[in-house]
């Protein structure tokens, strides 16, 4: 009697537990997805949403084996900014043409790994700019949208609220040498005082 009490009520708490009893067992059998690794050279033209919610175009050049990414930015009817950044932690921004300027700054960090995003948080699945995605978060740094078939990333935010759309992924695409030549007046003692060195 007391053996078929214990079973019944054995039963029952087995019964309550099945939809968490569920979850776990199909949380241990499928892993989380892990976002795919950045190819070790790559283009990509993203749309940009700022914090003041202007708008810009980013020509993102990513080279991890020449050490160094590269950002051409075309402000929304504005000037188009070079964004220099390598590996050793040194960023070189400057504009062309009339008006120009430069500014080279020591990060004291380099570029990001390929596989920066490793151990970042898996938040699951949602759709965004119309793609299916699997989503992570890294340290309160970065939310990561990767599209769910292609493994091609969709779209980025950071923390401060800038988001970043791929509007094109060009795996191997690699931007010659003779344009990220940061232009002479970097390397000139500051004429006009914009021109700083950190
Ligand atoms: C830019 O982001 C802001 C804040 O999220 C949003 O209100 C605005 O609609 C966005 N603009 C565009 C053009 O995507
Ligand atoms: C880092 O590398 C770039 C490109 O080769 C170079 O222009 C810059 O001077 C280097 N910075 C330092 C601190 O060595």
């Amino acid at each position: 009697m007391k053996a078929s009490f214990i079973s019944t009520s054995l039963l029952i708490f087995l019964l309550l537990q099945l939809p968490n009893h569920v979850t776990v067992s199909w949380r241990l059998t499928v892993p989380e997805p892990k976002p795919t690794p950045w190819p070790e050279q790559f283009h990509a033209l993203l749309y940009m949403n700022l914090t003041s919610t202007h708008l810009q175009l980013s020509d993102l050049w990513y080279d991890w084996p020449k050490g160094r990414n590269v950002n051409i930015f075309q402000k929304q009817l504005g000037t188009v900014l070079y964004d220099i950044e390598w590996n050793n932690g040194t960023s070189f921004y400057y504009t062309l043409g009339a008006d120009t300027e430069c500014q080279i700054t020591d990060f004291g960090v380099g570029i990001p790994r390929p596989d920066f995003l490793d151990g970042a948080r898996y938040l699951g699945r949602v759709v965004t700019d119309g793609f299916l995605c699997d989503l992570w978060e890294k340290v309160d740094f970065i939310w990561y949208y990767e599209d769910v078939v292609t493994k091609r990333p969709v779209r980025w935010d950071f923390y401060d609220g800038i988001s970043s759309h791929v509007m094109t992924w060009e795996v191997g695409a690699v931007l010659p040498d003779s344009v990220v030549q940061a232009p002479a007046y970097c390397f000139t003692e500051s004429v006009d005082g914009k021109t700083s060195s950190t």
